[in-house]
């Protein structure tokens, strides 16, 4: 059986995109199955991207809530009237309560543009390139109440190249976050995935081959 999950978004929704590309209803056999993408921005691009794929969308705007608790009450409301039983966060830009965190307790994940736990919070590439790493990336992880914590299922690193601007760096980055969200939902609809103490262990899977090293020693 399909793991039915809920994405909620922000804005542009392109790791949205890739989810329905991986999961859409086009996908047979998809062990996840999106029943609802929410937004809190009624203006979310993203939401065409889920109606024009036949998707139920909804959105609940955080503007006509006089308290965090009370949107988080509704948005939890939603999730499960939609029948969800998973939460992806793909780039949804509300803080979430204590409470709403601790009731989705690992069965909530969102994608992080840097390598966590460096560069948390916002302009993780604008940070990057300040402090001259040479690998940058993104992080799949099970959310936790301390923003950009919590247990980590996937990273993808790219290299930082000396003409990158802060754009350059995000669409190389945001390429890997395409590949990487899908890659862990799926592990997690599969039953590959489990939490132990604060890491996630994952079962079964090949190991990569090879170094990325930046610069190349050719
Ligand atoms: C992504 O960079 C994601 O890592 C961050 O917010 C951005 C969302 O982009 N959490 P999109 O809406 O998926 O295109």
């Amino acid at each position: 059986m399909a793991l039915k999950v809920a994405v909620l978004i922000s804005g542009r929704g392109s790791n949205l995109q890739a989810l329905i590309d991986a999961f859409g209803p086009q996908v047979a056999d998809s062990p996840v199955r999106i029943v609802v993408v929410l937004s809190n921005r009624p203006d979310a691009p993203g939401l065409e991207r889920a109606a024009k794929a036949g998707l139920k969308t909804a959105i609940l705007d955080h503007k006509s809530f006089a308290a965090r608790a009370e949107f988080d009450l509704a948005l939890d409301r939603e999730i499960r009237a939609a029948g969800a039983e998973f939460v992806v966060l793909a780039g949804f830009m509300r803080l979430l309560t204590e409470g709403f965190i601790a009731a989705w307790k690992d069965r909530m994940i969102n994608i992080h543009p840097a390598l966590l736990p460096s560069f948390k919070g916002l302009d993780t590439h604008r940070r990057a390139l300040e402090t001259g790493v040479k690998l940058h990336g993104c992080t799949v992880h099970f959310v936790r109440h301390e923003t950009d914590t919590g247990p980590i299922i996937a990273q993808a690193a790219v290299p930082v190249l000396p003409d990158d601007d802060e754009a350059k760096l995000a669409s190389r980055v945001l390429r890997a976050e395409h590949r990487i969200y899908p890659l862990a939902l799926r592990l997690i609809a599969e039953g590959k995935v489990r939490v132990e103490g604060e890491r996630a262990v994952i079962d079964r899977m090949p190991a990569p081959d090879g170094v990325l090293l930046n610069p190349a020693d050719s």
